[in-house]
C-alpha cells in the first residue's frame, strides 16, 4: 500500500481568498488586458504567478521580527544573517542585498570588463541583462538535452564541460571573468546540477584560473535532488551536501525570496578578501550599508531564521513532493509537461497542448489566461511575449520552449489546491480546441510581458469559442 503524505506544518493563520464566479473572472481578464500579470491578486484563488517571495513564513519567523536590531550601523541582525550564511553556506566574507538582482549588479560591476564573456547554464533574465549592461557577453553553456522539454535526465541543469573548454580555448580565459552556475535552473524548468558537474565545472576554471559564482537561488531544492537521484548522497543531509555544493565555488549571489524562506532579502558571498572589500564600498552607493544593504533589521532576522529552516529534510522533501504531487497529475491525464518535473514549478508546453495555433498566435498567453478564465488560477507565459524582440532586426524572438509556468510558493498551498489546479489543466485540455489565440494590443518598448495588453483573435472576442466551463468555483 502505498502511505500518502502530508505538509509538514500546522496553519496558524489563514488568509480568506476571494472565489470570483466566472463572469467576474471575466470582466477581471479583460480590464487585466488578458495578461496575468495586470491582474489584481485579490481577483486570483490560487497564485502560482511566481515562488519569488511569496513564501509563508513559520511562527519562529514571525517572532523574530520583533527582535530585528534597526540600527543604522552594525545592527546586531546583520551578524545574525552573516553568521547563519556563514555556517550554511560556508564562504569567508557575506554583503546584504535587498534582493537578488542587487547581488547581481554589484558582482557584475565588479567583475566585468567591456568586451568579456560570461558562461552559464541557461540565463535568468535579470543575471544576464546586469552582465550585459557591464559589456559581457553572455554564453549558453549547459547540455543540449535542457532545451528539449520532453527529453528525461536527472540533472538536465548541468553544464557541457566541452562547450564550457572551447569557450576558453576560443576568448582565452583572461576574458572570462566568472563562470556563473545556476543551481537550479529556472527556464530550464527548475531543473538540478548534479555534484559531480560541479566538481567537474569547479576543477576545469581552477586551471585555468576563471573563478565559479553560483546563482544560489534555489540551491536546497537543488541539493535535495542531488540527496534523491545521485549515488553516494542518499544518506547524507541536506545541509553536508550543501556546504559540499558550495566548496565547488568561489562565491554566490542569492534572492533570499526563494529558498530563504523570505518575502525580501538576498546576499553577495564570496572567499576572496580583496573582492569583499571591493563590494563593501560599492554596496553603500547601490543597496545601503554594509550591514544591511537595503534590508530592515527584521527582514534580516527572518531571513537568518529562514536559511536554518530551510536545510530541514522533511520541510524540503515535502516541498519538492508538492511540485512533484501536481506535475505527476498532469503527466498521468497526458498533459504536456516539461519533463522531468523540477524543483519549484511544472511548465506546461503550450505549443503541444494549442497545436491549432501558431506562434504568432501566442499559445503560453492564451493558455494562461484561459486557465485563470477557467478556476482563478494565475500563471505565468514563459515564451514568445517574454521573449521580446530582436534589437537589430525588429523581429519576434521566437524561444524554442513556449512555456506556461505553474509556480508553487513555498508553505503556503495544500495538496488540495494542487488538486484543483491539476483539475482545471486537464478540463482546460478537454476542450482545448475552443482556447482562442490572442494579439497584442499594447507592446511596451521594454520587458513587454510585465505591462503588454491584448485581445482574443476569435471572431466573437471571446477566448474561449464555445464556453461552457466545468468547473464549480
Ligand atoms: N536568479 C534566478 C534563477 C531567479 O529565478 C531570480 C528571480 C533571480 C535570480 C533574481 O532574484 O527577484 O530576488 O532579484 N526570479 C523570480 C521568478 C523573479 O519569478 O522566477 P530577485
Amino acid at each position: 500500500m502505498k502511505r500518502r503524505t502530508a505538509e509538514p506544518y500546522k496553519i496558524k493563520a489563514v488568509e480568506p481568498l476571494k472565489m470570483l464566479n466566472e463572469q467576474e473572472r471575466k470582466e477581471a481578464l479583460k480590464k487585466a488586458g488578458y495578461n496575468t500579470f495586470l491582474i489584481n491578486s485579490e481577483d486570483v484563488y490560487i497564485d502560482l504567478l511566481t515562488d519569488s517571495g511569496t513564501t509563508a513564513m513559520s511562527d519562529r519567523q514571525w517572532g523574530t521580527l520583533m527582535t530585528g536590531d534597526e540600527a543604522y550601523a552594525g545592527s546586531k541582525s546583520w551578524y545574525k544573517l552573516e553568521q547563519a550564511v556563514k555556517e550554511i553556506y560556508g564562504y569567508n566574507f557575506v554583503i546584504p542585498t535587498h534582493q537578488g538582482r542587487g547581488a547581481e549588479n554589484l558582482l557584475s560591476q565588479m567583475k566585468i570588463k567591456e568586451g568579456d564573456y560570461v558562461p552559464g547554464n541557461m540565463y535568468f533574465t535579470t543575471t544576464r541583462a546586469h552582465q550585459e549592461l557591464n559589456g559581457a557577453t553572455f554564453v549558453d553553456i549547459i547540455i543540449d538535452e535542457a532545451h528539449d522539454s520532453l527529453y528525461d535526465h536527472p540533472f538536465k541543469g548541468n553544464v557541457d564541460l566541452s562547450k564550457l573548454e572551447s569557450l576558453i580555448h576560443e576568448v582565452g580565459a583572461e576574458k572570462i571573468p566568472y563562470v556563473c552556475i545556476a543551481v537550479t535552473v529556472n527556464l530550464a524548468g527548475g531543473q538540478p546540477v548534479s555534484m559531480k558537474n560541479m566538481r567537474d565545472v569547479y576543477e576545469l576554471c581552477q586551471k585555468h584560473g576563471i573563478d565559479v559564482m553560483y546563482d544560489a537561488t534555489r540551491c536546497v531544492e537543488n541539493a535535495f535532488f542531488i540527496q534523491e537521484r545521485e549515488e553516494g548522497y542518499t544518506d547524507k543531509s541536506i545541509k553536508d551536501i550543501l556546504k559540499e555544493m558550495f566548496s565547488y565555488s568561489d562565491g554566490c549571489t542569492m534572492s533570499g525570496k526563494k529558498d530563504c524562506l523570505v518575502n525580501t532579502g538576498g546576499f553577495l558571498a564570496m572567499n576572496d578578501e580583496k573582492l569583499y572589500t571591493r563590494a563593501r564600498e560599492l554596496v553603500v552607493l547601490y543597496e545601503g550599508m554594509p550591514s544591511y544593504g537595503g534590508l530592515a533589521g527584521r527582514d534580516m532576522e527572518a531571513m537568518a531564521q529562514g536559511i536554518y529552516e530551510s536545510i530541514d529534510d522533511n520541510y524540503i522533501k515535502h516541498r519538492i513532493h508538492q511540485v512533484r504531487y501536481l506535475g505527476e497529475q498532469l503527466i498521468e491525464a497526458g498533459i504536456p509537461v516539461v519533463k522531468p518535473i523540477g524543483g519549484h514549478a511544472v511548465f506546461l508546453d503550450a505549443r503541444e497542448f494549442l497545436p491549432h495555433l501558431k506562434h504568432e498566435e501566442l499559445p503560453a498567453q492564451s493558455l494562461a489566461a484561459a486557465l485563470y478564465l477557467d478556476s482563478g488560477v494565475r500563471s505565468m507565459e514563459r515564451g514568445i511575449v517574454s521573449g521580446g524582440r530582436n534589437k537589430v532586426t525588429g523581429e519576434n524572438n521566437k524561444p524554442k520552449l513556449e512555456l506556461v509556468r505553474l509556480t508553487i510558493p513555498r508553505r503556503v498551498y495544500t495538496n488540495n489546491h494542487m488538486d484543483v489546479v491539476a483539475d482545471s489543466v486537464i478540463s482546460l485540455y478537454e476542450k482545448r480546441d475552443q482556447i482562442s489565440g490572442l494579439k497584442m494590443t499594447y507592446e511596451p518598448p521594454t520587458l513587454r510581458f510585465f505591462n503588454a495588453r491584448f485581445e482574443p483573435l476569435s471572431p466573437s472576442g471571446e477566448l474561449m469559442t464555445n464556453e461552457t466551463s466545468s468547473t464549480t468555483t
